[in-house]
């Protein structure tokens, strides 16, 4: 089926890529929100492109959390790590009070599925200054951040300023900034406006925006139209040389507004 689709996406991908001045873009059938089996064709893509990238030998990939890219591991198998080795590292710690879409969770989970090592990161995502500089210091906490600032892929999703916002369970005063602000989405903590601007900064400790130029092979995984602005928006300022892997829903609205 993704064959015969990728065909008829061609130039739907094409145009995204020229809008969103993004190297690489795949486009599934269907529209998340509407059909959550759509994550099953954004992770069998998903899947396709890390086979085809993923050097033999030894590689690292880290991962950010989320619904996303929990769905998105249940479609991997053990044929990943044939003829080469992965160790899936969080890009992060945990984060609200969903366990199975934490960024420790889903690294464990596509660890699972594709016969894969795994390296936890057990501490809460968001703590003060001092915390995280005292954290930092201790040589297991430090080898896991590293490895995955200096990780050969990473997987990552980008959440609506409002859900995020929820899930964060942010204070009322970050409430106030974010509505304030016009915050569209969120990655990595940071929550920005519809020109890829920071609004708010969530502290917290893991791999950070300005890590992405260094990593070779990055893949955007995005489902769902109600997406499209934050997805937009992130990439204003996010690296080129990246991949978008979305649905048609989220491409359509991006080009069309529809
Ligand atoms: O970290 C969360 C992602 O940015 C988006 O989360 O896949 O649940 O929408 P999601």
């Amino acid at each position: 089926l993704l064959n015969q689709q990728q065909h008829k996406f061609y130039e739907v991908e094409e145009a995204v890529k020229r809008k969103l001045n993004i190297e690489h873009c795949r486009i599934v059938p269907g529209d998340a929100d509407k059909d959550a089996s759509v994550y099953q064709f954004l992770g069998q893509v998903v899947h396709l492109i890390l086979d085809k990238h993923l050097p033999e030998g030894d590689n690292v990939v880290a991962v950010t959390g989320g619904s996303t890219l929990s769905k998105v591991a249940e479609s991997f198998t053990p044929e990943l790590s044939d003829g080469r080795s992965i160790t899936f590292v969080p890009s992060r710690g945990g984060l609200g009070s969903s366990i199975n879409i934490q960024s420790n969770s889903v690294g464990s989970l596509m660890a699972q599925q594709t016969d894969s090592k795994y390296i936890p990161l057990f501490i809460p995502e968001n703590l003060g200054k001092e915390t995280s500089e005292i954290l930092l210091k201790d040589p297991m906490i430090k080898e896991v951040i590293d490895m995955s600032k200096s990780a050969n892929c990473l997987l990552l999703s980008i959440g609506t300023a409002n859900v995020m916002a929820e899930r964060r369970e942010i204070t009322d005063e970050q409430q106030e900034i974010i509505e304030n602000g016009h915050a569209v989405g969120e990655a990595f903590g940071i929550f920005f406006d519809s020109y890829g601007e920071t609004v708010l900064r969530y502290p917290r400790i893991g791999l950070k925006f300005k890590d992405l130029s260094n990593i070779p092979l990055l893949l955007t995984i995005v489902g769902g139209s109600s997406k499209a602005k934050a997805v937009e928006a992130f990439f204003q300022k996010a690296p080129s040389h990246g991949w978008l892997i979305c649905d048609e829903g989220l491409a359509n609205m991006v080009l069309n507004g529809e």
